[in-house]
């Protein structure tokens, strides 16, 4: 294959504001092309098509995925990537996923089985156990310079998507209902935005062993507009996370105002000191750090985002799919798994049944980071 022809399912937000326009630019057309588009609201992707150059255009996903693409990104709502994925596998088609990549456990260990059988590539968003940030701090606790770690806290508080200025708009690519962020299956904070935060965390501290927590619902409807959203999916969970041999995580995924405090931002405090993101710094203090503290900017691109991407939206989700195709082209090994995202899949399912149950509850999965090769944009 000398190009990866891509077809995207789902025009609302994420690819409107950042998938689209990223895979439109011109410096990658030597590695892939946006070739189809799909959404089922009628005049969506045909508008969406005209806009960034799609060859093709559907309302519907079994007609895409007859046609004449390599690779299919998933931008739909969350509850039904599961069914469009075991779809698009059956087809031979190989994926690109955004978070989560399904709602459980089951449904993950279905894809990577039959993704497997059919030999296809799985990226599943999000690759933030790769970014430089989470590199960094896993270097300064093998360093040493916290210590012993005792316990971190990370979490995100997501505000609500009826408040993201993209949806303001009037007209089919931005007059997009965020209805289904508050009901089930896929809903909900966690799926959606904690998920971050796991990947973050689990990136460096490791897999997960034990889960328990609480959950509930905050608002129990949402305005958008002059619509009345009814909120049936929990929006305010917290979880407390056992990595075994005494290291804890408290982790939250909220839909309340998450005011200065950063999105998805680590907290991790050791035997002999600590580290955190203070005004944007990646700030250490310790004993066994020069001076007691010191304080830096993690630096390192994500691949593929160069020139024209570095202003573009959701840039980390662009690279995500470049590493789909760089994998697919290069026969490689995606860095970005579906195992890693199965994992953390597993932590919100059991975070849920624990809430529910009042039970502290054993985790089945594990995952192993594989490092992250990037090649040059200009390599093609
Ligand atoms: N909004 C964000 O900030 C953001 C950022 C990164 C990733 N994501 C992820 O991207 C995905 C989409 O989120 P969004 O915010 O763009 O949602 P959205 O509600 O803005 O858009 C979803 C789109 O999917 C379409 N759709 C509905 N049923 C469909 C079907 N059967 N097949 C294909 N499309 C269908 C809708 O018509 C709509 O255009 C989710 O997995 C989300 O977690 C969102």
């Amino acid at each position: 294959m000398d190009r990866v022809r891509i077809g995207l399912a789902g025009c609302g937000s994420v690819s409107q504001r950042g998938l689209l326009p990223h895979l439109a630019q011109d410096d990658i057309q030597a590695w892939c092309e946006l070739a189809a588009v799909m959404d089922p609201e009628p005049g969506r992707a045909e508008a969406s098509a005209e806009k960034f150059g799609a060859a093709h255009h559907f309302t519907n996903y079994a007609d895409m995925l007859a046609s004449d693409i390599d690779a299919v990104v998933i931008a739909s709502p969350i509850g039904l990537h599961h069914e469009q994925a075991m779809q698009a596998i059956e087809h031979g088609k190989h994926l690109h996923l955004n978070k989560t990549m399904t709602t459980t456990k089951t449904e993950a260990d279905e894809v990577i089985a039959a993704a497997a059988n059919a030999g296809v590539t799985v990226v599943a968003s999000p690759g933030r156990g790769h970014r430089a940030g989470t590199r960094r701090i896993k270097e300064i606790l093998e360093a040493g310079d916290i210590g012993r770690v005792y316990f971190a806290e990370i979490g995100t508080a997501g505000s609500g998507h009826e408040h993201e200025g993209f949806r303001r708009g009037d007209d089919i690519l931005s007059n997009v209902s965020p209805a289904w962020y508050y009901r089930k299956p896929g809903g909900g904070p966690m799926y959606d935005m904690a998920v971050y935060a796991l990947h973050t965390i689990t990136g460096i501290l490791g897999p997960v062993r034990r889960v328990t927590g609480m959950s509930g619902i905050g608002l129990k409807e949402r305005t958008f507009k002059d619509q009345i959203l009814p909120v049936d999916m929990d929006d305010n969970t917290h979880l407390l996370l056992d990595f075994g041999d005494s290291v804890f995580c408290i982790l939250f995924g909220t839909n309340s105002q998450g005011g200065p405090r950063g999105f998805s931002s680590p907290y991790i405090s050791g035997s002999e000191g600590a580290v955190a993101y203070e005004g944007g710094e990646l700030v250490t203090w310790g004993r066994n750090v020069e001076g007691g503290r010191r304080a830096e900017r993690p630096r390192g691109a994500m691949p593929f985002v160069v020139g024209e991407h570095s202003d573009i939206q959701e840039s980390h989700v662009y690279s995500d799919i470049m590493h789909m195709v760089d994998c697919v082209l290069n026969d490689k090994r995606p860095a970005v798994s579906a195992e890693h995202a199965r994992h953390v899949i597993e932590i919100i399912e059991l975070g849920y049944r624990a809430a529910e149950t009042g039970q502290t509850q054993d985790m089945e999965t594990d995952f192993a980071l594989r490092a992250l090769d990037a090649p040059d944009v200009d390599s093609r």
